[in-house]
């Protein structure tokens, strides 16, 4: 065996398994990690689910990376303080540098009155419902008649989109705490909900937010053209869902009835105050309820505090003065051996090609921090193998995950589906032949 600096990946999103192909392609021998069986990350179980074509381009490219000789592939292994392995599990291991990629695992609430109700969930759980991802998708949900999305994101229209596609609800109500002009979504995504728009209700918001747009300079009418534009691509809906917007509202708390579901969302006006070039919300004092049996918030997500990295407000703390900076940007954290990329070093930012871009950068940066301060090893793969066998769980490794794609492809076609998921760990894992069918 030849010498090679032995790095860990921990987390196989986009960032990770691009931040993996570096560094193997660079010649390190990578180790990599994931809490899931499958790889993927968000593009797996976050990307909206029929968007097949994206779903499978991506998934191709991530198989050619688990193809690499020198990488290492450990599904269903968790690093963090409460994980299978700590931080301090893979130094001790001999890995030399540790890069986690493992996103944006934590959950942004708000603290406020009523978020245990039933009835209150934050998106990433949702979609992770929809996706298939174990547990999530053995979890249940209630969406009721009247539901309210807060925020005005990407996650937003995703939520608005499966609610009024799939579960076809009465009402869904867009949250949102500016104005018409800070909605962040794309036009592209609006084109799946735009027939479901209600257009008088637009109407009628605009024009009573109207004075408080122009207090601030702003044009409520291009405003409106705006979140209009995807109308002549709209897709037909499937459904009579209500979809409409509150403006410059923020939610203060949720009410519930006696058996603890959600009845009401309240809500408080806002008004904008212009600060440093952009807009803020600033809250009026009046409140108002809305009958709701279902709030989402698709708000953003922040980091696993609980990872064994010191946080900071959403994010892992970086280095200010990074020793190996790359486009201006630190990948490094508090502790000179771990890096940071993708969602775990930005959370929340951006589509897969940054997050690719990310942990492709990130990579650059390990790989110059290993060449400055460290010398090849021959990596003790024993002890790593040892280690894992005494966490007495099932290990995926890449023969496993291509098994699985062969037996969920062949059930995809037995049912004519375009794409078929195995919604638990044990269906998986019975499929990659890891665990026992019941029966057998
Ligand atoms: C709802 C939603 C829809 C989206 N739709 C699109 C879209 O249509 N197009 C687009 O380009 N982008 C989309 N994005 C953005 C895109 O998904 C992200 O930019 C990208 O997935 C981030 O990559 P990442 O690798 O940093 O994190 P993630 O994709 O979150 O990957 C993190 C990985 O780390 C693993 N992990 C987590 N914790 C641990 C741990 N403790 N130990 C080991 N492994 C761990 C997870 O299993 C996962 O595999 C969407 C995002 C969301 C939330
Ligand atoms: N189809 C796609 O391409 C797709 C799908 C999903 C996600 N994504 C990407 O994934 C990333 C994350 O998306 P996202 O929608 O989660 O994030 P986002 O685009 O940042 O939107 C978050 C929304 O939540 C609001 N918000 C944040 N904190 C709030 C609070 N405390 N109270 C009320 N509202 C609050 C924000 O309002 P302010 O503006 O006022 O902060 C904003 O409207 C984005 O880059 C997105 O483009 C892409």
């Amino acid at each position: 065996m030849t010498n090679q600096f032995y790095v860990a990946v921990v987390g196989a999103g986009p960032a990770g398994l691009f931040a993996a192909r570096e560094l193997a392609n660079l010649g390190a021998r990578v180790v990599l990690f994931n809490r899931d069986i499958k790889p993927g990350g968000l593009a797996e179980y976050g990307i909206y689910p029929n968007k097949h074509t994206m779903k499978n381009g991506l998934r191709k490219q991530f198989k050619q990376v688990l193809d690499l000789p020198n990488l290492t592939y450990y599904g269903n292994v968790t690093v963090g303080e409460q994980g299978d392995l700590t931080l301090a599990d893979l130094r001790t291991l001999g890995f030399q540098a540790i890069l986690v990629t493992a996103g944006a695992q934590g959950t942004k609430w708000l603290g406020l009155p009523g978020e245990n109700l039933i009835g209150v969930y934050h998106a990433k759980d949702v979609v992770y419902f929809y996706n298939k991802l174990p547990p999530f998708s053995e979890r249940s949900f209630r969406f009721g008649k009247r539901c309210a999305v807060i925020g005005a994101g990407n996650v937003m229209l995703d939520i608005t989109h499966f609610l009024s596609r799939e579960e076809k609800v009465e009402e869904v109500i867009a949250i949102v705490r500016r104005g018409p002009v800070e909605v962040k979504f794309d036009k592209k995504e609006m084109e799946y909900v735009i027939d479901n728009l209600d257009q008088q209700a637009l109407d009628a918001e605009i024009q009573r937010v109207t004075p408080i747009m122009q207090a601030v300079h702003q044009d409520p009418e291009a405003a409106k053209a705006a979140i209009l534009e995807a109308l002549p691509k709209a897709l037909p809906k499937v459904s009579n869902t209500k979809f409409r917007f509150e403006f410059l509202a923020s939610p203060v708390q949720m009410l519930g009835d006696v058996e603890g579901c959600l009845t009401q969302v309240e809500i408080e006006d806002n008004i904008l105050v212009e600060a440093n070039g952009d807009t803020k919300a600033k809250g009026t004092g009046n409140k108002r309820r809305l009958d709701v049996e279902t709030v989402v918030f698709a708000i953003g997500d922040k980091v696993d505090a609980s990872f064994g990295l010191p946080t900071e407000w959403n994010e892992f703390v970086k280095s200010e003065t990074p020793r190996f900076p790359i486009d201006n940007i630190s990948y490094e954290s508090t502790f000179e051996d771990v890096f940071v990329g993708g969602w775990s070093r930005k959370a929340s930012s951006g589509l897969v090609g940054l997050a690719r871009k990310d942990g492709t950068n990130a990579s650059k940066a390990v790989w110059q921090y290993l060449q400055q301060t460290k010398q090849p090893v021959e990596a003790n793969t024993e002890a790593l193998s040892a280690k894992l066998m005494s966490l007495n769980k099932p290990l995926v490794l890449k023969e496993h995950i291509k098994k699985l794609e062969e037996v969920e492809l062949a059930q995809a076609r037995q049912l004519g589906l375009e794409i078929f998921k195995f919604d638990n760990n044990n269906a998986m894992l019975q499929a990659m032949g890891l665990l026992a069918y019941e029966n057998a």
